[in-house]
């Protein structure tokens, strides 16, 4: 990961390989955004019209560079764009200059050291713009490089280290912000290093392994439960799900016991199937090609766990990871085969790639059991959901119309995309099975509500429970942008840590 410095020398003089600075666009002509009037100096006010010469733009994501020619202490001016300028009294928002930190790191790879003025793009050293430049940074620098071998030198890592420009770099306020920002971009990091490790090498109790090594190791509570402890607590839905594959399911309790004693816990569950062939109801091959992604939600609860224990976030949490691999086998659960799930609940599989619902149902149930204050359930759950919202959002639906906007509000100051969507009451009978208590798959239309229909008869009622569908955004399939990289991006860690801390107070 880029390592993170301030400091307070102008950045003319900064010693580094490149200076990062903001510009944005004015109608149809360029303007270099607040923070490089130093550097610009040194260039005898040539900034603007030289950039524009050069072709920029000042377009969202634009990277313009430059030489300075001995001019400052670097060698180089990368001008990054921020999108249209702000109006009078307006601010360039947080997720623009998150945007803009991140695609200059990324499209600076290699790069031994940079320095930026992007925390001073809105002119008054705002502490949540530091935020965003430092998160987009460290998160921009992201390579995921573990199975290059031959081709390992033409895939550059990222930038080495960044100083960002402040007023104060020893204030301890401005320093805590950088702190802070980095732990998280450390859990995004780690998030998508799982999400992007190949199935093979991922297997449930590899996932399990990697909750105990990270949460555990940073002062987590972390229990494992096997297939033979799944088989004696009556896990039928985890159980059923992985009954099919080689490698065998588990269910993951991780516990972060920052709050008061006896308060009750926040309960994440998160969906962890480490690879989702369809089992029997067999996907093409092409839509099978990243459901090594399967794992997202379980991925971001292992990852949040372990940022609220590294941050020492005063609030109790318990994470759960609902884990199998989805698998056709001559031991497979077959399309009508009954599961009777955790609880006591039949379910009749009419569709085993609908297998998302049965793991996280269980889990849901097991959560249930210790009166938790909420259940939030995070789940690459369905196709359905990249139809309705595109690949960047995700969907938020839930019983709680107050923790529903919690999440929502925490995934804007987070920079992370979603949206509110119903529960519609009239699907339900869409998923009334002819001879179960229940039927894993409802309504075609609408596929991402009945999704969350079908996880809402697992709620213990009264119980506020929000479910996250992040089928689209947990995973890249286009080309980077701003600090996301093809691939696993991360989501929605930041949302769940923001959440979690403003929770705690
Ligand atoms: N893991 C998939 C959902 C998914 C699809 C995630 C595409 C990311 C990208 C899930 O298990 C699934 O297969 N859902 C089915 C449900 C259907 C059979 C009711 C789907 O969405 O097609
Ligand atoms: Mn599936
Ligand atoms: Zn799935």
């Amino acid at each position: 990961m880029t390592r993170l410095s301030l400091t307070s020398t102008p950045l003319n003089q900064v010693a580094a390989d490149a200076l990062v600075i903001g510009v944005a666009r004015k109608g149809r002509s360029l303007v270099v955004a607040p923070g490089a009037e130093a550097v610009d100096k040194a260039l005898k006010k040539r900034l603007e019209s030289t950039l524009h010469a050069l072709g920029a733009t000042g377009r969202a994501g634009e990277v313009t560079r430059l030489a300075t020619l001995g001019a400052t202490e670097a060698p180089a001016v990368v001008a990054v764009g921020l999108g249209d300028a702000p109006g009078r009294g307006e601010r360039y928002d947080a997720e623009a200059i998150r945007r803009a930190a991140g695609a200059a790191v990324r499209q600076l790879a290699g790069t031994r050291r940079v320095a930026t003025s992007l925390a001073a793009v809105n002119g008054d050293g705002s502490l949540e713009d530091l935020r965003a430049v430092s998160e987009g940074i460290a998160l921009g620098g992201y390579a995921f490089r573990t199975y290059r071998v031959a081709s390992k030198a033409d895939h550059r890592a990222g930038v080495g280290s960044a100083a960002i420009v402040v007023k104060d770099a020893k204030d301890k306020d401005t320093k805590a912000v950088v702190d802070r920002a980095a732990v998280i971009a450390e859990a995004v990091e780690r998030c998508r290093d799982l999400v992007n490790t190949p199935a093979a090498d991922l297997h449930p109790a590899d996932l399990a392994a990697a909750a105990v090594e990270l949460c555990g190791g940073a002062g987590c509570a972390v229990e494992v439960l096997d297939e033979k402890a799944l088989a004696n607590g009556g896990f039928g839905g985890i159980l059923g799900v992985g009954q099919g594959a080689a490698h065998p399911p588990r269910l993951v309790r991780i516990e972060h016991a920052g709050g008061r004693a006896g308060s009750p816990a926040v309960h994440l569950v998160g969906k962890g199937i480490t690879f989702d062939t369809g089992g029997l109801s067999l996907k093409p091959a092409t839509a099978m090609e990243w459901m090594k992604a399967d794992m997202g939600g379980a991925a971001s609860v292992i990852t949040t766990l372990w940022a609220l224990a590294t941050l020492n976030v005063p609030i109790n949490v318990v994470g759960w990871l609902a884990s199998a691999e989805n698998m056709p086998s001559g031991t497979a659960i077959r399309p009508s085969d009954v599961l009777t799930m955790y609880g006591g609940k039949t379910v009749e599989v009419l569709n085993t790639d609908a297998e998302g619902r049965l793991v996280m149902a269980d889990a849901i149930v097991r959560a249930g059991e210790e009166k938790p204050a909420a259940i939030v359930d995070i789940a690459t759950l369905t196709g359905a959901a990249l139809v309705a919202l595109g690949s960047r959002l995700y969907g938020v639906m839930g019983n709680d119309e107050d923790l529903s906007q919690e999440i929502l509000g925490a995934a804007g100051r987070a920079g992370e995309q979603c949206w509110p969507m119903p529960l519609p009451e009239e699907l339900r009978k869409s998923l009334d099975s002819d001879i179960a208590d229940i039927s894993n798959i409802g309504d075609r239309n609408g596929g991402m509500l009945t999704a969350g229909l079908f996880l809402k008869e697992f709620v213990p009622g009264g119980v506020p429970w929000a479910h996250l569908d992040v089928a689209g955004p947990a995973w890249n399939e286009g080309d980077a942008f701003g600090y996301t990289p093809k691939g696993g991006t991360g989501v929605p860690v930041r949302t769940l840590v923001e959440w979690l801390s403003s929770r705690a107070g």
